[in-house]
């Protein structure tokens, strides 16, 4: 049976948050039972747990941790969502850049202020609320993936960046998604995925997703895709976001912005492929999306050894924004939407 069919990426059980650990992969498969809203803001800041809809998931259930702990300390409700709106503040400060997990915070917080109920009514809800939206974001993805699979050609051979897959959503993935509901009706595409340094999510979990569904893929190094795209190789690319400005541009992982510059010069279709979660109406352009700097540790070392001389300078931005010009289309569960995309978007928000 397919890996996509077959595991949570992070579910709901029994009052807790169970993941896979991210970290281990591909060496290791284990999942890790998150209890308390520290340890969710621990487990996203060290990426236990990845990928923006995941992420957007690991804050749903972090509110719905720290209002369990809370409702055992606290007995008067204004203080309850008082206390509950600092947990929640402090989950959206683990990772800066993708707005899904900002957006599954703010939802269940949304949810907590409109119980009229007592404190267990309203940790109820929003325990609930963590089963709902994990369903709704495999429904999407789906969706998407539907939509997506429309626009890859016959045969095609598709570049992907970073990992967008069922490891970075609750279950199917975005771009992967896409692959995946494009290789159920036409087996003979294929893949190329980029490694994807410093963290080589397309190396350790992409490759190990999409072989494990059969789908054929070749890992390549980030540099090699104009290589590729020069020879003819390269039909289309999509890769996922971690967010999506008003007008288009959209943040995803660095890299990302180098691979569309290619397909452009080259004439490939370049499809972000992402829920309307990641699109962050509030803000104008990409220039407005706060970018996460990581541990310097990512690029010096792999798998613990150090590749690099020891006082070398070191500087480590784990997204890039790819602007809206170079975009061919955005695919999203309300269809695939083209530009202007300032347009575009605006519609497809409208009877959301
Ligand atoms: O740093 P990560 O691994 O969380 O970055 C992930 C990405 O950039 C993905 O491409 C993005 O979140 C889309 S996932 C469907």
């Amino acid at each position: 049976m397919a890996f996509e069919s077959k595991i949570k990426t992070i579910e709901w059980v029994n009052n807790i948050s169970r993941m896979i650990d991210q970290r281990i992969l591909p060496y290791e498969f284990k999942t890790v039972d998150i209890k308390t809203a520290n340890e969710m803001y621990t487990a996203i800041k060290d990426m236990i747990v990845r990928g923006a809809p995941a992420i957007g998931i690991a804050g749903v259930h972090g509110v719905a941790l720290g209002a369990i702990e809370l409702a055992k300390i606290v007995q008067d409700k204004t203080t309850f969502l008082n206390e509950l709106k600092k947990i929640a503040e402090y989950l959206k400060s683990s990772r800066p850049t993708a707005v899904n997990l900002m957006w599954g915070v703010d939802k269940q917080i949304q949810l907590a202020n409109s119980i009229s109920g007592s404190i267990n009514d309203i940790v109820d809800a929003l325990k609930e609320n963590s089963i709902k939206l994990e369903n709704e974001d495999i429904e999407i993805n789906k969706k998407m993936g539907d939509y997506g699979a429309q626009v890859v050609p016959k045969g095609a051979t598709i570049l992907t960046h970073c990992n967008a897959g069922a490891l970075a959503t609750v279950g199917y993935g975005t771009a992967l998604g896409v692959i995946r509901s494009a290789y159920a009706k036409d087996p003979t595409i294929k893949v190329f995925a980029d490694e994807t340094r410093p963290r080589q999510q397309g190396a350790r979990l992409t490759t190990w997703e999409l072989t494990q569904d059969g789908i054929p893929t070749t890992l390549i190094t980030d540099g090699m895709c104009s290589y590729f795209m020069s020879k003819g190789m390269i039909d289309m690319v999509v890769v996922g976001a971690d967010r999506i400005a008003a007008n288009g541009d959209t943040a995803n992982k660095i890299g990302t912005y180098t691979v569309a510059i290619a397909a452009k010069y080259h004439n490939v279709p370049f499809y972000i492929a992402a829920p309307l979660s990641t699109i962050d109406i509030s803000i104008k352009s990409g220039k407005e999306i706060p970018i996460e700097e990581r541990s310097h540790d990512e690029v010096t070392h792999i798998n613990g050894d150090r590749i690099c001389a020891k006082d070398v300078n070191i500087i480590n931005p784990g997204f890039d924004v790819t602007p809206h010009e170079l975009i061919t289309g955005i695919i999203t569960e309300k269809g695939i939407l083209k530009p202007d995309f300032t347009t575009s978007i605006i519609n497809a928000f409208k009877d959301n």
